[in-house]
């Protein structure tokens, strides 16, 4: 029986702009008539000519309303002449896992159904993000383009008819319009697994987590926090490494990530650090809701900040096989990702780049061979094996590296800060602040670090004293494509190298989410409590962005 495609009549939604990564919203926003359809037909229209008889991936990270909206794209996909689709089974795919896929099928994109680290449910926020043949996020001009297309759109094509069941694995063709359509349902970890297994050397790791090799078991606690990564930690950690059952916790995917904020971070994944801090593991790590990110502490709860976990991987790359058989490549970091990496980048003789935040920004290098390893501040790490942070690979990457060196977390890291110093950070975020007195203070700060005066000018606090060399708001062009992103951020560089920056979130669902980075490099003091030693700074970022006259607080909601 051949299907047949109904153009049904829209009306524009306000707001169908795609932030940092994707469009986020509450639930309830997505759900209003024709909101997700209007998304959707504007992600696929973005696409142009290359549609038609394109493959494409869709899955999630299970939160509510994942496997809805995956049906519903199923219906809008098959009537714009896609000619076949990757289904993750139940709608589950974790974000690096769909960047996998679109690379192994060579597929035109790939959609993704997550609001990454945002609690879920239907009270919270739901997202979508349209990743590109790179298997990477959109482009700056591409999710423009899905923006001015979402603010015309008349009407959507619509197959009603098609009724498909997503949550068995298998193939069904159906005839739409005269011409196939093919849907695959497919476990939603197998090809992730794979990818892993050829990466990392499995059994090296199995022996050295199982105690094989070493005597004794490495004690781990992964938290995949209720959400995406819970199946394919039980598979990777359990069934290839031979870790014990107790290793893993949380590792259902729910639809409201059981009430968790599935965002690894030592406020959000406090029970793991609690957990970690009073027992006697050697590894703990946590990822968010969509699987991307990842969160590293060693016995006892020993920190290790997403700067300092991206220098540390970049200096032990050639433990891993994937580097020996491909080799090292340059390094990046976002701009307000503490400068660590650029050390070991120096030492080794890479090229190391400074992009805007937003993981879409590391693909064009990437693809010219010209990066290999980057990471942001926001718990992201990640290689071009794929084109998304991924946090079961950073993981894998940090068991290869204490195979590799026999080393505790705590060790390896005194270790590197004694050859390259290291670079205090923490981050302050003021979340849900109303939007417009947030507007006004970037604004005015932006006017007065900008000022010709403000270079030179000193600062002190607690007897540290800062002098002023460089302030901007963060530009970058890109040295592929020499696309220009604007307005990434102010920031203001002194004399020693250390940096106060300050931005708007680009993934919250409402309001304004303020975040302030601090970023102070010592040589040689280097074992000092990271509180202490940035509270001068701290406060003189407060003194010059006047933030606490602004949003009406006197403390962030959270500190990472
Ligand atoms: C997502 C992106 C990251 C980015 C982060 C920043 O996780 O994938 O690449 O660093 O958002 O979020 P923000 O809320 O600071 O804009
Ligand atoms: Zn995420």
């Amino acid at each position: 029986m051949s299907l047949s495609v109904e153009i049904v009549a829209t009306k524009p939604y306000e707001g169908q702009k795609p932030g940092t990564s994707g469009l986020r919203k509450k639930v309830k926003v997505f759900t209003q008539p024709n909101y997700t359809e209007n998304f959707v037909q504007c992600i696929l229209d973005a696409n142009g000519a290359a549609l038609a008889g394109s493959t494409l991936v869709v899955g999630g990270d299970g939160r509510y309303y994942c496997k809805e909206a995956a049906e519903l794209i199923v219906r809008i996909a098959a009537a714009n002449g896609v000619a076949k689709l990757l289904v993750g089974q139940n709608g589950i795919l974790s974000t690096p896992a769909v960047s996998s896929l679109i690379r192994h099928n060579s597929a035109l994109g790939g959609i993704v159904l997550t609001a990454s680290h945002n609690p879920g449910g239907p009270e919270n926020d739901f997202g979508i993000k349209f990743n590109c043949e790179n298997g990477g996020p959109a482009p700056d001009a591409f999710t423009n383009n899905i923006y001015q297309l979402s603010t015309a759109i008349k009407d959507y094509k619509l197959v009603r008819g098609l009724q498909i069941d997503i949550s068995k694995v298998g193939v069904s063709t159906y005839d739409v319009a005269g011409k196939p359509f093919v849907v695959e349902v497919i476990d939603s970890v197998a090809n992730y697994v794979r990818h892993m297994e050829e990466i990392f050397d499995f059994a090296k790791l199995r022996d050295f987590v199982s105690g094989k090799s070493t005597g004794k078991p490495l004690k781990m606690r992964i938290d995949a926090m209720n959400g995406v990564t819970g199946a394919y930690v039980r598979e990777i950690f359990l069934n290839r490494l031979g870790a014990s059952d107790a290793s893993v916790v949380h590792t259902t995917p729910l639809p409201d990530f059981g009430g968790l904020h599935p965002d690894p971070n030592l406020t959000y994944a406090k029970d793991l650090v609690d957990t970690v801090a009073q027992g006697d593991y050697d590894i703990g790590a946590a990822f968010d809701g969509d699987g991307d990110r990842n969160m590293i502490i060693g016995s006892k709860a020993f920190f290790v900040t997403p700067s300092d976990s991206l220098a540390v991987i970049a200096h032990y790359l050639e433990a891993i096989p994937y580097f020996q058989k491909n080799g090292v490549q340059g390094f990046a970091r976002s701009m307000p990702t503490a400068s660590a990496v650029d050390l070991v980048g120096k030492k080794l003789g890479k090229e190391v780049f400074e992009v805007p935040t937003g993981w879409k920004y590391f693909g064009n290098l990437m693809d010219v061979g010209r990066l290999c390893l980057c990471g942001e501040e926001s718990f992201g790490t990640g290689s071009n094996h794929i084109r998304e942070k991924d946090g079961i690979w950073a993981v894998l990457a940090w068991i290869s590296v204490m195979q590799h060196t026999g080393k505790s977390i705590e060790d390896i890291l005194k270790q590197h800060w004694s050859v390259y110093g290291r670079n205090y950070f923490t981050r302050y975020d003021y979340e849900e602040c109303d939007l417009e007195p947030c507007n006004e203070m970037m604004a005015t700060m932006e006017k007065n670090i900008t000022a010709a005066e403000f270079v030179g000018k000193n600062y002190s606090s607690s007897g540290k004293s800062y002098k002023v060399k460089q302030a901007d708001n963060f530009s970058y062009t890109d040295p592929v494509d020499k696309s220009v992103a604007t307005k990434q951020g102010l920031r203001i560089v002194f004399d020693d190298g250390s940096r106060i920056v300050m931005r708007l979130s680009g993934t919250g669902s409402s309001g304004a989410t303020v975040r302030l980075y601090i970023d102070s490099y010592e040589k040689e003091n280097v074992l000092g409590q990271a509180s202490v030693m940035l509270k001068p700074l701290i406060d003189i970022a407060l003194e010059i962005s006047e933030l606490p006259k602004f949003t009406g607080r006197n403390a962030p909601t959270v500190i990472t």
